[in-house]
């Protein structure tokens, strides 16, 4: 009897943004899990999986063939989405790489500008760079998602073609707020980002490196914004 099979709370939240029906396509896709699971419960008719490497796109070949989808889903062996055309990925999900990879993969594409895409992108690090990335290149963040799991609280970013006025330097490392956004896990969020930084304006600090004084400033700029980002949640909540 085959187990059954279930998503990490990670890709849970990542397939929960998918919209029903669209055209998918998962770039890094490895396992293959997101788009197996989100065929096999019938949220999308049809998924690509595509991977950089042979052995990953294995895996998820196998693991559609194991739950019966393999009809329904496309397999490409390419770097980013340099083998799906814009018409094949309404939606996009990049899960489980570093932001600066995501960025990279985002950039290289000729269509990823294009009206009718939308990006649902899980960095594991670099999320700063990821949105520094996002913010200049016409790619604009509606939406962020925290998800725990374990003691790492990971972000989901939700972007689409369009304008988007430009991050702040603390907005860079923990995303934009407003008033009335649904966002429990944001005031954790908030002081993990600003503790993080700290640690790092205390590693600079000890630097002989001129670059390094000039981003320590760039990092203090980002605390001290975070900081009061952190009291104007903290006062939205009373
Ligand atoms: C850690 S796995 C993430 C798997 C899955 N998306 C998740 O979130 O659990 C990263 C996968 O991305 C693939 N990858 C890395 N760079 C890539 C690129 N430029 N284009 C396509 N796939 C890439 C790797 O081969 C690997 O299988």
């Amino acid at each position: 009897m085959k187990r059954p099979f279930s998503l990490s709370p990670r890709l849970q939240a990542v397939a929960d943004l998918v919209p029903p029906g669209v055209r998918l396509a998962d770039v890094g896709t490895d396992h293959g899990r997101l788009p197996v699971w989100l065929v096999q419960h019938g949220r999308v008719d049809r998924a690509i999986c595509s991977d950089l490497r042979p052995a990953p796109l294995s895996r998820a070949r196998a693991l559609a063939a194991r739950w019966d989808v393999s009809d329904k889903i496309s397999f490409r062996l390419c770097d980013g989405l340099s083998d799906i055309p814009a018409q094949e990925a309404e939606v996009v999900t990049i899960a489980g790489m570093g932001g600066e990879t995501i960025a990279d993969i985002l950039h290289a594409s000729r269509w990823t500008g294009e009206a009718g895409h939308r990006y649902i992108l899980q960095p594991m690090s670099g999320t700063d760079g990821l949105r520094r990335y996002l913010s200049a290149s016409g790619l604009a963040v509606f939406q962020e998602v925290l998800v725990p799991e374990g003691e790492t609280l990971y972000v989901i970013l939700l972007a689409e073609p369009g304008e988007m006025k430009p991050l702040t330097e603390g907005e860079i490392w923990v995303g934009r707020q407003s008033r009335g956004m649904e966002s429990p896990l944001r005031g954790r969020y908030l002081e993990q980002e600003l503790q993080r930084l700290r640690r790092a304006v205390i590693g600079l600090e000890r630097s002989q490196r001129p670059e390094d004084a000039e981003k320590r400033k760039w990092y203090e700029l980002a605390a001290w914004e975070i900081g009061n980002m952190k009291k104007e949640w903290d006062s939205w909540q009373q």
